[in-house]
């Protein structure tokens, strides 16, 4: 158990921690203290300036993840091949914009506006997950999104349910139960496609061989080129680097794959008897990284898109704002009367 060396209270459960030792330690080594004793910081919390930006850095870009991430799927919902798939779909695209209306919200609590968090991603500034950068081009590729884009998603965000971060933990729970059903409902498509004709077939194929290496890219960039990991880890922002995140999803979606009866497109996969894992081919991190900058083949649509779904919905904002303040006033003269 983590003594506390100066008095200090912890707001997630409102004690006061004793003070165990006259030397008084710095707020740093005393909230270090805290994160290895798997004590939530929360909002109020004194907290070091670089975790507080790293946390709006992380969690604004998850957000955006999850709104850019509707267009993709959205995309699609006119044309799903029967009212089933087209009710599964309208909820999972729902959901998604739900994850990223909590996760503004936990932006929210480190002291940023949502208009600043909105302006960064509208005007290029802020970055959201190279995935939702590629086409849709059949229905194949949405049971690929679920089985793959999700699976990856919730291989990377079940530990930050974990995250030493009271509100985006807290966050994470509801939205990987949610991650959780749209990986089946991706799954459940491209099964019965795998049980189709040998058009069917082929489609799924082709899907599987599009969205796999962008999948295994998500993880981010290898731990000896990202910038981020140590820190993040030393503060349990990150639970697992991305190298062993990315190694655990290509472990559980080989096995998948064989259920499916789908070729992964990688030569080089070949179970390690050593290690105990699969090997995988070299990653194109040229692809990733041009992505990344905005140079993929769907960012400049993306962008484009939210944009006009922000500007359109302008008219909503304001009206949601004047009722607030109608109801704002309303209150106040009912207690000026009462008064
Ligand atoms: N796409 C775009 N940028 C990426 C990226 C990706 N797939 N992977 C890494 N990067 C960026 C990082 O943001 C970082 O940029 P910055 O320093 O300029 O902000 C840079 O590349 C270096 O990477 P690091 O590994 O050092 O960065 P992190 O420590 O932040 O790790 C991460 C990257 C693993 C994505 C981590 O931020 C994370 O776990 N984020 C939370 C989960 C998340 O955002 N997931 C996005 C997908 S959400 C989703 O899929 C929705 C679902 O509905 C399908």
């Amino acid at each position: 158990m983590y003594e506390f060396k100066t008095p200090c209270i912890n707001y997630y459960t409102q004690h006061i921690l004793p003070m165990t030792d006259a030397k008084q330690l710095s707020l740093e080594e005393n909230f270090q203290g805290k994160i290895d004793a798997e004590i939530k910081i929360e909002p109020k919390d004194w907290m070091p300036e670089k975790y507080r930006k790293t946390l709006i850095r992380q969690i604004s870009q998850h957000a955006h993840s999850e709104i850019v991430g509707m267009l993709p799927e959205g995309n699609w919902i006119s044309r799903a091949p029967s009212l089933r798939r087209k009710l599964g779909l309208l909820a999972k695209v729902q959901d998604e914009a739900g994850h990223g209306l909590y996760l503004y919200s936990a932006c929210e609590t480190l002291g940023i506006e949502r208009d600043t968090l909105l302006d960064q991603l509208h005007t290029g500034k802020a970055k959201y997950s190279s995935i939702f950068n590629y086409p849709t081009t059949t229905w194949a590729d949405i049971g690929a999104i679920g089985w793959l884009v999700d699976g990856a998603a919730i291989m990377n965000q079940v530990p930050i349910c974990r995250c030493s971060y009271g509100p985006y933990a807290r966050a994470m729970v509801r939205v990987c139960k949610e991650e959780s059903f749209h990986q089946r409902q991706g799954f459940e498509i491209l099964l019965t496609l795998s049980k189709g004709t040998d058009e069917q077939r082929a489609m799924l194929q082709d899907a599987v061989n599009r969205w796999w290496w962008p999948a295994v890219m998500m993880f981010g960039p290898s731990d000896k080129d990202s910038p981020n990991t140590a820190q993040s880890m030393k503060w349990k922002i990150k639970r697992f680097t991305n190298d062993d995140l990315r190694q655990k999803f290509v472990d559980v979606s080989v096995e998948q794959a064989k259920i499916l009866n789908v070729t992964l497109p990688d030569p080089d996969l070949k179970f390690n008897e050593e290690t105990g894992h699969y090997d995988f081919g070299v990653i194109d991190w040229d692809e990733f990284w041009q992505v990344v900058k905005g140079n993929g083949p769907c960012n400049r649509q993306r962008l484009n898109a939210r944009k006009k779904a922000h500007e359109e919905g302008a008219w909503v904002r304001e009206a949601a704002m004047a009722y607030a303040e109608k109801q704002e006033q309303r209150q106040a003269t009912s207690i000026s009367k009462v008064a």
